[in-house]
């Protein structure tokens, strides 16, 4: 079974409009509603009443229609009560300053208070409904960490974070000569001495930023498992286990392949343009969105919030034109996606979100959005059988999270961004419409035959050791600047010549570095091949002196004409690039398709902005066609309207 269906917010409307909602949701095609995700006071309106009555009445109303229910874990929006009884629940930010009552999510993933009530609401919530047929999953809490909530500088994750060093450090000791806190005389002596990295002058000491990150992933996901195990412990068999993962992953200080580790599947809230922003983020780097949610568990997920309407809190943005939002879903069930809800069934008239558009407005007129949304689920439901099959995909873009927190903790240039440099790399195999993993860089990658690490600083034995087999059987591996450079304390090793652990790998070395700016492209001299293809470097570049690698292109400006940029070194039956700077796209695509023709690696040639994703089932091919553009496209002898998107069957 397909799960179709709309977030529901029956509390947001009067008790006699439910009927008639549940109604016009049955007609939009759907089978499920999502409830309950900020109905704490609804269920506990004074501490430890606790009154399911309300839900119990829409839950029977529910089951009038024949819906299926995934209901939320009120966790993210605690009682008025709760913060006025227990303050020290409120995470402060990095000035000291207490987030109040009155927005959302702003708990400390550390307060044991917290933890008990939170713990409490969910044990009497889920055992209260773990027989209840018409619930068929838990959605625990809503988007953990989003929005800032993933940081909190309190007192009480002050001391947890000295401890979590305690247990982590054999000594104090241990840890001043891991961190080097000679450097301006900083050696502790005692944990108890040891700050949370508020703001100070200068910046602080990069293996603490590193661990207070890697804390606060900790933190974040320690509070999550805790509420997970709850739920497990307390539901009907019947019943599943997720949470919704949001945006902006790698902008986060949590590990989110950790965080899903208890969850029975992923759940995903695509939003392809939210608040203020004038157009959606490119087709690419929506993709990149599902590819990351399918490779955090390795199975397909849910999308338990799609966009229909134009999204935001005080300011909003971008309309999403008539069948975009449509064709954006099509993307998401191409990319394992196999089961969807759309954010919300009707814009709210009161509080934060009166901008949050949803699937019908605050005029309650079944208009164009609903029969978008209706001609969606009408459409997709025959291909249940497409939806549930695994994707297979020959290639891979490996992320770490530390390496990201290494990044966040010392930019050094400033115009760098981790996920324009992860896009970078992604970028040209996704123009060539092969499916590609997203995974964690300790995740297994010997199965695949193209294998990309973008700007991997920090770079441990096990890691290089992987890759040098991988490479050496015969994968190819496209690595980008700064690789080798750091081990896992965030510290550069004396003596190394980069890119250290993989210097044999690439065939090059590392003789100087340069700091660019978006704006300062260095143009490149192309060699061989891409002799004809202009190149140039942005943001960054390494100055490659190549020991046994071919140069793809050299740099051609006063002082460095001798320098190597780009080059190609053939290891064993593999082959591994070395990308030295911020590559524009031209050398990147003929470099991908090189690639993917050297490894036998099918792919399908499509226009710009036209998106072709091929699912196979039991030897028949599916087509998914997204044309993300306002204009007519053509592919395979069709012709796709703005926005067009379809499924096409190849036996
Ligand atoms: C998020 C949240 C929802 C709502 C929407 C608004 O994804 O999970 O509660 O805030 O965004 O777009
Ligand atoms: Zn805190």
């Amino acid at each position: 079974m397909t799960y179709l269906g709309v977030d529901y917010y029956p509390e947001h409307w009067p008790k006699e409009m439910i009927d008639e909602d549940l109604q016009g949701i049955k007609e939009l095609g759907a089978n499920i509603v999502r409830i309950g995700e900020f109905a704490w006071h609804l269920m506990e309106p004074e501490e430890g009443q606790f009154d399911f009555s309300y839900f119990d009445h829409v839950l029977d109303k529910v089951k009038e229609q024949g819906l299926s229910v995934m209901f939320g874990t009120p966790t993210a929006t605690f009682p008025a009560w709760l913060a006025h009884k227990e303050p020290s629940i409120l995470s402060v930010d990095e000035n000291g300053q207490t987030r109040v009552f009155g927005g959302r999510r702003q708990y400390c993933f550390n307060s044991d208070i917290y933890r008990e009530y939170a713990g409490r609401i969910t044990r009497k919530l889920v055992e209260h409904y773990s027989s209840e047929e018409a619930i068929i999953s838990w959605q625990v809490d809503n988007e953990f960490g989003h929005e800032g909530s993933d940081m909190c500088y309190c007192d009480q994750c002050h001391s947890k974070f000295q401890q979590y060093l305690a247990e982590k450090y054999s000594s104090v000791e241990a840890l001043n000569e891991k961190w080097g806190t000679i450097f301006w005389g900083q050696t502790y002596n005692d944990f108890s001495e040891i700050p949370a990295p508020k703001p100070t002058v200068t910046t602080h000491n990069p293996s603490l930023k590193l661990e207070w990150a890697r804390f606060r992933s900790f933190s974040v996901n320690s509070f999550t498992h805790e509420m997970t195990e709850i739920v497990r412990e307390a539901k009907g068999s019947h019943q599943d286990i997720t949470t919704n993962v949001s945006g902006g992953f790698f902008d986060k200080w949590f590990d989110h392949a950790e965080n899903v580790k208890p969850m029975d599947y992923v759940s995903y809230d695509n939003y392809p343009v939210w608040g203020g922003l004038e157009k959606p983020v490119p087709p690419e780097a929506i993709a990149m969105t599902h590819d990351f949610n399918r490779g955090l568990k390795d199975q397909n997920y849910w999308i338990v919030e799609e966009l229909m309407g134009a999204q935001g809190h005080d300011v909003i943005g971008y309309l999403p034109r008539p069948d975009q939002a449509k064709m954006w879903s099509y993307q998401a069930f191409a990319h394992g996606c196999n089961n969807m809800l759309y954010f919300r069934w009707r814009g709210m008239t009161k509080g934060a979100e009166q901008f949050c558009y949803g699937v019908v407005d605050h005029d309650n007129v079944y208009g164009r959005k609903y029969k978008e949304v209706q001609s969606l689920f009408t459409d997709i439901q025959q291909y249940e059988r497409v939806l549930e099959s695994r994707i297979e995909s020959e290639a891979a873009v490996l992320y770490d999270y530390d390496n990201i927190w290494s990044w966040r903790s010392q930019i050094q240039s400033k115009d760098f961004d981790f996920n324009e440099e992860l896009l970078r790399m992604y970028r040209p195999f996704y123009k060539r419409n092969i499916p590609i993993d997203v995974i964690p860089a300790d995740r297994d990658f010997s199965q695949y035959k193209v294998v990309v690490v973008p700007v991997m600083q920090m770079m441990d034995e096990s890691l290089a050791e992987r890759l040098r087999s991988f490479a050496s059987g015969g994968g190819t591996v496209l690595f980008s600047f700064r690789t080798g450079l750091k081990g896992k304390d965030n510290n550069l090793r004396l003596g190394e010549v980069l890119p250290g652990l993989v210097r044999d790998l690439t065939g090059v070395r590392v003789e100087e570095i340069e700091s660019l700016t978006k704006e300062h492209a260095l143009e490149l001299r192309g060699e061989g091949d891409f002799a004809q293809t202009s190149g140039t470097v942005s943001v960054w570049r390494d100055l490659l002196v190549a020991e046994t690698a071919e140069v793809l292109y050299h740099y051609q400006d006063q002082f460095y004409e001798d320098y190597a940029a780009v080059t190609k070194n053939e290891v064993g039956k593999g082959s591994v690039y070395y990308i030295g700077g911020g590559l524009n796209e031209a050398p990147l695509d003929q470099m991908a398709e090189q690639i993917l023709e050297e490894r036998q690696i099918e792919y399908i040639d499509s226009p710009e902005d036209v998106e072709v994703y091929r699912r196979e089932v039991d030897g028949t091919s599916y087509l998914f066609v997204m044309n993300h553009s306002p204009y007519v496209k053509s592919f395979d002898g069709r012709q796709l309207q703005p926005y067009a998107s379809e499924i096409i069957k190849k036996s």
